[in-house]
């Protein structure tokens, strides 16, 4: 069952967004050569707390923290930690999300720590592009494998790995509601969107093969061939004529 949103519960989920876009701004502002991610852990803890929100990551399926924060080879869920010190040349991608009243918000953005390598500045780039790319083609009424398959094939034209093994997902009430949203399929294929549907969408990407790995950590995803990897997400709430990105 996907769940289609009211008016109503579109401007809470608006709301819980808002705390998300913001904290991302003070975010970027700290993210500099010395910095750990288990600092940058506590300034996105206190700063939902302070605004009546709930960090949605923390406890979820046991999750230790309120941010993931994956650097250079490690793709998604990394453990925010007092060993990892950010040093110049790294890409960090960060990706949290609250509760607020009830309703959930979830993004994430890869960010160049200091002076980064034109190569990674590309893959953050692109991989921010193949996002936009994707919801270019969304509207009321589209097959959800168009924006799928839309997404891949800016990615995969330009050389990189498409991750297979995690997709992004509809949210509202819950983290994680129907449908899938794949960052890969078959154009006409998979459900037809509808206006109020909202929705994760959340390339993840490498600069090699789209294999990856888990940690000892059981959480931390890493590249199967240690190359660098991006992560960029949004939540959309699809409307009559396009969508609109709450969390930007
Ligand atoms: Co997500």
């Amino acid at each position: 069952m996907i769940s289609i949103k009211s008016a109503k519960q579109i401007d809470k989920m608006r709301e819980s967004c808002k705390l998300t876009k913001e904290l991302f701004l003070i975010l970027e502002d700290k993210i500099k050569p010395g910095i750990t991610t288990k600092e940058l852990d506590t300034i996105a803890y206190d700063f939902y707390k302070k605004h009546g929100a709930t960090p949605n990551f923390l406890n979820y399926n046991g999750y230790p923290a309120t941010i993931c924060a994956s650097v250079n080879d490690e793709v998604v869920h990394g453990i925010p930690s007092t060993k990892t010190i950010l040093r110049d040349g790294d890409i960090i991608s960060i990706d949290m999300g609250c509760i607020l009243d009830g309703w959930h918000s979830d993004a994430a953005r890869t960010f160049g720590v200091g002076k980064i390598s034109d190569e990674a500045q590309k893959l953050i780039d692109d991989t921010k592009q193949s996002f936009f790319e994707g919801i270019s083609v969304i509207k009321h009424g589209v097959k959800l494998g168009d924006v799928s398959h839309t997404i891949q094939t800016f990615l995969e034209e330009r050389g990189y790995g498409v991750v297979r093994d995690l997709v992004g997902h509809g949210i509202g009430r819950e983290l994680h509601e129907s449908p899938e949203v794949p960052n890969f399929g078959t154009a006409g294929r998979g459900i037809r969107l509808a206006a109020g549907m909202t929705l994760a969408i959340e390339p993840m990407v490498t600069a090699g093969s789209y294999r990856v790995g888990v940690l000892d950590d059981d959480w931390t995803v890493v590249t199967a061939d240690g190359s660098l990897a991006a992560h960029y997400e949004n939540t959309v709430v699809i409307t009559r004529d396009g969508c609109e990105i709450l969390t930007l």
